[in-house]
């Protein structure tokens, strides 16, 4: 499905972290809708991996974003647009120095080769820039992270900002909540909870929730990420803004959902929290995504969940059993 007029065929796009879970869904969307676009994928295969991408007919550079070297070979394209997904995307890994370096100063060089391009770029932020603020979370409010993934994903968005503003570029900035769906799985250990608690259930494992499973999350379903990417490739101004459904659910509603779509009948095992930044409450305000890049979430909870159960059942059958 198009999400917009824009016509991407004939366009030279390169998606960073392409082979990780929303790039390669993105390298797909384009595949399929713009045949005749050139989609370039550059990645490190940390948690990306490459049969995220099997099916994929444009080309694939593996490099670290961090390293110049390896960023110099995107100089042999000249790119039009730039979605970069790259990066540490990891929220638990405490090592400040890799993820300031990976996430915002990579980001910085990348921003040079944008330039001399004259590529427009659509980046991935983050709700984890909102820390612990209360919801729901607002674009210029609550800016205060609690990890050194969310400061590193703040630290991007001052930097596309001052970027933008000096050269005069269109530079987009999208706060992604918890997103789930398709070419998740891996992620592992950092993959939705929406997958984790239905491959648990699906296994008849007593699934774990944090005391007392209260805790309210924006998911945004894979397709809708997509949606704003691409309608983010319209904009002719620089900005951030929020990517989530906008509507906030708890833990146990989820696990209900899940319980029900999937059919099978398990009791929930509450556990201790042991994250002093873990999040009680996220919700995007999408308002001005929607009044600003025409963002409609297609996909509540229950549709989101309706659509990807069968994929969770496929992966629970050829990863898990
Ligand atoms: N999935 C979510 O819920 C969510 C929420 C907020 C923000 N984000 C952001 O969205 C982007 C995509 O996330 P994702 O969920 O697809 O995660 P992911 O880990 O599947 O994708 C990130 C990709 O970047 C690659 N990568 C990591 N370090 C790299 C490096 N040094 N050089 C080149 N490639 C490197 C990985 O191999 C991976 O393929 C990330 O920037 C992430 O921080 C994701």
């Amino acid at each position: 499905m198009k999400y917009s007029d824009i016509n991407l065929n004939g366009k030279t796009i390169l998606i960073t972290g392409g082979a990780g879970f929303i790039g390669s869904n993105l390298a797909f969307h384009v595949q399929d809708n713009y045949p005749r676009a050139r989609v370039v994928v550059f990645d490190a295969f940390a948690l990306g991996h490459f049969k995220n991408l099997r099916g994929f007919n444009g080309e694939t550079i593996a490099g670290d974003i961090a390293n110049p070297l390896d960023l110099a070979r995107l100089n042999d394209y000249k790119f039009d647009y730039i979605f970069h997904e790259a990066a540490i995307s990891d929220t638990t890994i405490s090592d400040q120095k890799l993820v300031v370096q990976v996430n915002a100063n990579a980001f910085s060089d990348l921003l040079k080769i944008a330039k001399a391009h004259g590529a427009k770029v659509v980046y991935a932020s983050s709700a984890g820039t909102y820390g612990n603020s209360p919801a729901p979370n607002r674009v210029g409010e609550g800016e205060t992270p609690e990890n050194i993934y969310g400061f590193s994903k703040l630290t991007m968005d001052r930097i596309a900002e001052r970027f933008a503003k000096e050269n005069n570029m269109t530079i987009i900035g999208l706060r992604y909540f918890n997103v789930y769906g398709p070419r998740e799985i891996y992620k592992g250990k950092t993959a939705s909870m929406i997958l984790q608690l239905g491959l648990q259930i699906l296994s008849g494992k007593r699934p774990r929730l944090f005391k007392w499973g209260e805790q309210k999350r924006d998911f945004v379903y894979i397709e809708d990420v997509i949606q704003a990417n691409i309608k983010a490739l319209s904009a002719d101004k620089s900005g951030v803004y929020n990517v989530g459904s906008g509507e906030a659910r708890e833990y146990n509603e989820i696990f209900g959902n899940l319980t029900k779509t999937l059919e099978v009948n398990v009791e929930v095992e509450y556990i201790d929290n042991p994250w002093n930044f873990f999040q009680t409450h996220t919700e995007a305000d999408i308002s001005t995504t929607k009044a600003e890049l025409d963002y409609a979430p297609r996909f509540g909870l229950e549709k989101g969940i309706g659509a990807y159960a069968p994929q969770i059942v496929k992966i629970y059958e050829s990863e898990i059993k």
